[in-house]
């Protein structure tokens, strides 16, 4: 039986891909260090979907483990969400970020190389279009980076291209995701970020269940429709249908394709804290705060190369987002530790 590697597959987006690819009937390996997840979260996903997962606990630095899973398993593919993604954390520790991320990914191309596995999703970022000029952003946009973090990303991009180059025989997918928010409607796996959340959507869920006393909105002044800044927000279950077509796709293609996953439209901070307290009735305190810095003002996808190449197109609405957002944040005040 052939299985579908998930680095980092404890996180965040990896739980939710996990849950999608058991459900479409995959056998599933998670190898993850738990450097930002909890057991708890495949457990919960082993519950909510019959299937085959195996979860292994291991760095992907660690070339002589990684080389024991391939050994044990056989793999058709990797979907590669294991990495750092804290903007403000990369910029104090830029050598971890380096090590953890670009060196990591060598590591795990150099073992999947050497097993002749050569199918690759890797989890990139919009973050790699640095400030775009325009907006909808399109793949074929230039990219810049503007710390470690989105530094690392693109540094892997660039890295895979290479790889193609020399190896015609691999096929990745670079997927570039914009702002993954939401949880799967069960409420029972979500994002659980470590202390106080970078990113606004947790953010606003800690603020309307007591654990914050207000959103500081970052900045009221940009060039966007209320002044706040627009991001194209997409839910984590949207996501995690993509990678499901990512890997359908390189069942029959070989070669390297950046792909968008975005839903297209931009929605304000504003936006995002009036729709979550109508649609959950819960108030969310918030105040205008200085802009932050490394904020660019607008930032959404063009989304029409993942509907072409892929056939994928987002389905849930901002309103899902919200709601399914607030389910697991009510149900689990504390993240995996409630
Ligand atoms: P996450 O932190 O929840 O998941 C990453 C997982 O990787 C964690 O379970 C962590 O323990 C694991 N990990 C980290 N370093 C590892 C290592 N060296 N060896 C083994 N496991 C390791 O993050 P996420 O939100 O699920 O993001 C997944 C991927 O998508 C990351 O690469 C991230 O950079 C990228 N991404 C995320 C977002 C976002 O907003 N969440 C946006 C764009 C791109
Ligand atoms: C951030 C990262 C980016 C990463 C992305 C997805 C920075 C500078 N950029 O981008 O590299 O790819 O997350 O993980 O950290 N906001 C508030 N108050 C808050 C939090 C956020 O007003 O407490 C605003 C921000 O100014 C922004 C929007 O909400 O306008 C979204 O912020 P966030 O969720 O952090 O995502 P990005 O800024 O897109």
């Amino acid at each position: 039986m052939t299985h579908i590697l998930l680095t980092g597959g404890a996180g965040y987006i990896g739980s939710h891909t996990a849950l999608a690819l058991l459900r479409a009937g995959y056998p599933v390996i998670s190898f993850d260090n738990y450097s930002n997840s909890s057991t708890s979260a495949l457990e919960r996903v082993t519950q909510l979907a019959a299937g085959n997962i195996t979860t292994l606990s291991g760095d992907i630095r660690d070339e002589a483990a990684l080389r024991e899973v391939f050994r044990q398993h056989k793999i058709s593919a990797v979907v590669h969400f294991a990495g750092l993604k804290a903007v403000g954390e990369s910029t104090e520790m830029p050598l971890h970020y380096y090590d953890n991320n670009v060196a990591g990914t060598v590591t795990l191309c150099r073992v999947m190389r050497e097993f002749n596995v050569k199918k690759l999703v890797f989890s990139s970022s919009a973050t790699v279009y640095g400030d775009a000029k325009t907006v909808p952003i399109a793949e074929s946009a230039p990219r810049s980076a503007t710390n470690p973090y989105g530094q690392s990303k693109l540094m892997i991009e660039l890295i895979l291209e290479d790889l193609v180059k020399a190896e015609p025989d691999w096929g990745i997918t670079l997927l570039r995701y914009f702002n993954p928010v939401g949880a799967d409607s069960s409420g029972q796996i979500g994002e659980d970020p470590n202390g106080i959340p970078n990113n606004l959507m947790p953010f606003i869920a800690q603020v309307a269940v007591g654990q914050r006393p207000k959103l500081s909105v970052f900045g009221d002044d940009y060039p966007t429709h209320d002044g706040t800044g627009v991001r194209d927000y997409i839910h984590v279950s949207d996501l995690a249908a993509g990678h499901l077509k990512a890997l359908q796709y390189l069942e029959t293609h070989q070669g390297i394709e950046a792909i968008n996953l975005g839903t297209g439209t931009g929605y304000s901070v504003l936006d995002m804290v009036k729709t979550f307290s109508a649609i959950n009735q819960v108030a969310v305190p918030y105040q205008i705060a200085p802009r932050r810095p490394g904020d660019i003002a607008s930032c959404y996808a063009k989304p029409d190369k993942a509907l072409s190449l892929l056939g994928w197109q987002a389905e849930k609405t901002l309103d899902d987002m919200v709601r399914d957002s607030w389910r697991w944040q009510s149900q689990n005040p504390n993240g995996y530790s409630s």
